[in-house]
């Protein structure tokens, strides 16, 4: 029988404190005009605070609110609804997993399982020694032709296997990289 892989777990330490200042210092550069134009800004205030920081707590909800006029829950309803937007910290290391038609087709749900399997995380979830987030897309990320298709942190893996997959989240816990290699 071939050697399952089994990951090391040690304790969790996942940095949860969102710095408010850095918020508010991206908040100074949405200047609406009013407050129809404040509304249409919240997504793009929300995605970029999500991308410095890999998700949005509620203190950083009502920072964004404040600034743009509105109430911290029409912000956090906005959060919850989009499937892009975390409202929980990311592990150090971040895979978006396709689970598109084209690569459900070409056997996604294998790497779904896999990722349960071995790594004891299902769609959204960290691993519990807080190394790796992985969200699972259902919508298609662009590159059918390599279809099953990921992202981890910075780099991209087409034609994925399960042991392609176990080998590049290897490869990035053995690393020094982190998901936030793919946004700085
Ligand atoms: S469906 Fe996965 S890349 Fe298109």
């Amino acid at each position: 029988m071939a050697d399952v892989f089994q990951p090391t777990v040690k304790p969790a330490v996942i940095e949860d404190l969102i710095d408010l200042d850095a918020v508010r210092e991206i908040m100074s550069h949405f200047k609406p005009a009013d407050f129809q134009e404040a509304q249409e800004l919240i997504l793009a205030a929300l995605q970029e605070v999500n991308e410095r920081f890999g998700y949005v707590s509620i203190e950083a909800a009502e920072v964004v609110a404040e600034h743009l006029g509105t109430t911290a829950s029409r912000v956090f309803g906005l959060l919850t609804f989009y499937a892009d937007f975390r409202t929980k910290p990311r592990g150090k290391h971040f895979m978006l997993l396709c689970h598109g038609m084209s690569c459900y087709v070409m056997g996604s749900q294998r790497l779904v399982q896999e990722l349960a399997d071995t790594w004891g995380i299902a769609d959204g979830e960290t691993t519990a020694d807080g190394e790796l987030t992985v969200q699972v897309v259902n919508g298609c990320l662009g590159v059918c032709d390599k279809a099953p298709f990921c992202k981890i942190d910075a780099d991209y893996l087409g034609d994925l296997t399960t042991e392609a997959l176990n080998s590049a989240i290897q490869r990035a816990i053995a690393g020094t990289g982190s998901w936030k290699d793919a946004h700085h």
